[in-house]
């Protein structure tokens, strides 16, 4: 970890080439790493659309500012593959020379129609010249408490998802922050795909019983059919091609590619993840739930 600190103006003023650019810090990954790299000293420049820093991917202008005097970056996925390639020469030309990408467990394993933002990414960040790091990812446990993912639905006491038996070791976001900081702070992570699960695999049924027992609000999982799914994704606004990519995503984890526990976590940070039952109590602790 970085020792010295900007005290003050906290973006680098002092570091110039120390900073560290966050993308996505107003998101469930990007502001936990925010906070635990600050925790530990470093400098950082938190970026999205309405966070400290403006960087929207959609506004090319506001890249290089963003990048400028950067020495590692954050790299969340953009939605326009193109994007990524763009972007990470830029910030090489402007000198970042490490990067860690945030991608998702087994995106190999689906056809190449799918999640192409985040293989985009990786590939960008292996073809940098920089040192690379890409972390993938189960489901976040955090899913359950966002209200655009499954906790809004949750909330309304029913989750319905083209979701079987099938279990799934969900990951707490602070984890997956806990693995990114250590890795763009430290040496030795270069070329290295790191799988990060949490420590045992649990059903949808089992993960919102534990939600239901610690809020003691009645709420229940419901395994729906995938084109009962694709119905409710688009009465919501999702395109067509959304909702083939999240019917494609849980046919997947029903086939158990997401099932087995990796050791990612494990590995980076020398400690076991975040357990599902710690999430539960600790967003239920900060109010997930009790809106
Ligand atoms: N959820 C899961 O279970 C899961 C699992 C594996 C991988 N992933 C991947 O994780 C990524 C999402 O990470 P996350 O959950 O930490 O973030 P998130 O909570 O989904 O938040 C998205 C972040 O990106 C920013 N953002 C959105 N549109 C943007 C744009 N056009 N330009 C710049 N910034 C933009 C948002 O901030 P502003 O609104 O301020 O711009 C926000 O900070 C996705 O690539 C997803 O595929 C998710």
């Amino acid at each position: 970890m970085y020792s010295a600190t900007c005290p003050a103006r906290g973006d680098g003023c002092l570091l110039i080439g120390m900073t560290i650019l966050v993308l996505g810090a107003t998101g469930k990954t990007g502001s936990r790493l925010v906070q635990t790299l600050r925790a530990g000293g470093s400098a950082v420049r938190p970026a999205s659309r309405s966070g400290e820093v403006r960087f929207d991917w959609s506004a090319p202008d506001t890249w290089g500012p963003a990048v400028d005097g950067v020495r590692a970056v954050y790299l969340l996925a953009p939605q326009d593959p193109a994007s990524a390639e763009i972007f990470v020469k830029q910030a090489v030309q402007a000198g970042v020379s490490r990067f860690v990408a945030l991608s998702g467990r087994e995106i190999d394993q689906f056809p190449s129609q799918y999640f192409q933002g985040m293989r985009a990414a990786e590939q960008a960040v292996r073809d940098s010249g920089a040192e690379w790091t890409i972390i993938r990812p189960n489901n976040f446990s955090q899913n359950f408490s966002a209200p655009e993912i499954w906790g809004g639905p949750l909330m309304s006491g029913e989750l319905a998802l083209p979701m079987d038996a099938t279990p799934e070791p969900f990951i707490d976001t602070q984890d997956i922050a806990d693995v990114a900081a250590v890795v763009l702070t430290s040496d030795g992570h270069h070329g290295q795909v790191y799988d990060l699960s949490g420590p045992r695999a649990i059903s949808f049924a089992s993960a919102v019983a534990t939600i239901a027992a610690v809020t003691g609000r009645s709420m229940r999982f419901v395994e729906c059919s995938p084109s009962e799914y694709r119905a409710s994704l688009l009465e919501v606004g999702a395109s067509e091609g959304d909702a083939e990519e999240l019917n494609a995503l849980y046919a997947g984890m029903r086939s158990g590619l997401y099932t087995v526990p990796a050791d990612g976590v494990q590995r980076v940070l020398g400690r076991e993840p975040i357990d599902f039952e710690t999430f539960a109590a600790r967003a239920a602790e900060a109010g997930a739930w009790s809106a």
